[in-house]
């Protein structure tokens, strides 16, 4: 099992450490353009191996040789947000970035199953796919897992208890059109509206769309990376041992929830292939709006973003 990942700024390196951590993978390399970067990271994080306990090896590399035959590929290149931007402000210049990792991959790598990180996330997976030519199936994106990782630790803050108490699920975009679930959560079991009022349950979900900019705005000199890394690393950990689990994730939707032909966050299962399925659960008349109407915002960005590329 080789996996990859492209771009070793804090996203990427945060998650190359915990995938390699995690020790199931022959290999991990991770792909900057700054030289000496990868080079000098993967050297630190290998020195950290006797102490750890663990033996995956990183490599790290500015040449995309290094890269080939990879089973999975994460792609974390590219500009993260600033104070007062929005994640959109970012497409013109990862447009350039991502379009061109997806020519690279499509040689190197032609059967991997890609997971797009880099924002703005939807379109950007789009664009993955769109120029890589690889198969929907096997080109997905890393949002929902992060968003409602959030949403738990907000619910769970909230109510006073655990966030591993907390069962909860967000889709639509990672973006505007987020759309946190409430019908869905439970807190031990018992459902939202049992455990906190609906004045803070609308508060939550607010806090939970404006999550990113939260960070950000305390950061000030970029965005996340700690929770997103965690995110990516469930999802590549599903699809590398083929475990079928089911989680949020921008996916390519074939009709499901009466949406078709659009890249979304929406429930999957993952496995070796990619996206296995797009599973279907029950939402609320309001929750079903709510994702239609996100996946119409993001619909004409999509189809265009090719050319920006
Ligand atoms: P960063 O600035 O720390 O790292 C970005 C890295 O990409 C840099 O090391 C840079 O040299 C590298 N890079 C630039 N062009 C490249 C190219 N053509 N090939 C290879 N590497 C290249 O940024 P950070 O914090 O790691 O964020 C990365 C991206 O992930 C941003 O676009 C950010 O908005 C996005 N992000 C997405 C999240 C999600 O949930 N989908 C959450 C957090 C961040
Ligand atoms: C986040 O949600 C900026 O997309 C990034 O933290």
């Amino acid at each position: 099992m080789k996996i990859t990942v492209i771009g070793a700024g804090k996203y990427g390196s945060t998650l190359v450490e915990k995938i390699a951590r995690a020790d199931y993978a022959d290999e991990v390399v991770m792909l900057d353009v700054v030289e000496g970067l990868p080079q000098g990271l993967a050297l630190d994080m290998n020195q950290a191996r006797p102490i750890e306990r663990y033996v995956t090896p990183v490599t790290g590399t500015n040449d995309y040789r290094d890269t080939a035959g990879s089973d999975v590929v994460v792609v974390t290149a590219g500009k993260p947000r600033k104070p007062g931007m929005s994640r959109m402000d970012l497409i013109n210049d990862n447009a350039q970035i991502v379009g061109g990792v997806a020519r690279e991959i499509a040689q190197s790598s032609p059967d991997a199953v890609v997971i797009v990180v880099s924002n703005p996330l939807d379109e950007m997976t789009a664009l993955f796919q769109q120029v890589s030519a690889f198969p929907h199936q096997r080109v997905m994106g890393q949002a929902g897992m992060l968003d409602t990782a959030r949403f738990q630790d907000k619910v769970a803050a909230a109510a006073g208890t655990s966030p591993l108490s907390v069962e909860a699920i967000t889709l639509g975009s990672h973006g505007d059109t987020m759309v946190p679930v409430p019908s869905k959560v439970t807190v031990d079991g018992k459902p939202l509206g049992e455990v906190l009022d609906q004045a803070t349950i609308d508060e939550i979900v607010d806090a939970t769309r404006n999550g990113g900019a939260e960070v950000v705005a305390l950061l000030k000199t970029g965005s996340a990376y700690f929770a997103p890394a965690s995110a990516a690393a469930r999802m590549v950990e599903s699809v590398a041992k083929d475990q079928g689990g089911v989680m949020p994730t921008c996916a390519w939707v074939t009709g499901e929830y009466g949406i078709r032909d659009v890249y979304l966050g929406v429930p999957t299962r993952l496995s070796r292939a990619g996206v296995d399925e797009i599973v279907e659960i029950d939402l609320t008349e309001a929750e079903l709006t709510d994702l239609r109407q996100a996946a119409e915002a993001v619909r004409s960005k999509q189809a265009d973003v090719q050319g920006l590329a």
